[in-house]
């Protein structure tokens, strides 16, 4: 197990949960999304979070370090709630969650990349966070309806 810095360990848990979070709010949004353009989002957002996940999944066992397979309680509720709402309210809800997730992650990331202790984490901070920041730029646009 490698040594990681109180820094790593929360980036490294947020990451994994995030991702998750990211990945099943996609497929949600596959199935349930009104707009074309919102089903196009979600494809974008579940091919993008599939392979930062497995990039997570390979720098951890490269360090040696497990990572969490599950959502936390509040993730669970924010599918939950998701899962609730229809039609054009259902993107709506969709656009503004995926906004505030993406400004923390994006953050995340950086805080990562610019003070992680461990350079493999560093480098996948540093790797992923331009992702993050189109997912953002993307939910931006959508928003305002550019
Ligand atoms: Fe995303």
């Amino acid at each position: 197990m490698a040594n990681l810095s109180k820094l790593d360990q929360e980036f490294v848990t947020k990451a994994a949960q995030d991702g998750l979070v990211e990945i099943k709010m996609a497929k949600l949004a596959q199935k349930k999304a009104h707009s074309d353009r919102l089903k196009d989002f979600a494809n974008v957002m579940l091919d993008d979070h599939s392979l930062a996940k497995q990039r997570l999944e390979e720098v951890a066992k490269q360090i040696g370090i497990k990572l969490p397979k599950q959502l936390s309680e509040s993730q669970k509720n924010l599918v939950d709630k998701m899962s609730k709402y229809k039609g054009d309210q259902f993107d709506r809800h969709f656009v503004s969650t995926i906004l505030q997730e993406h400004k923390k992650d994006v953050s995340l990331y950086h805080r990562e990349s610019e003070h992680g202790g461990n350079d493999e984490l560093k480098h996948l901070a540093a790797e992923i966070a331009p992702v993050l920041e189109k997912h953002l730029d993307m939910a931006q646009s959508m928003q305002s309806g550019a």
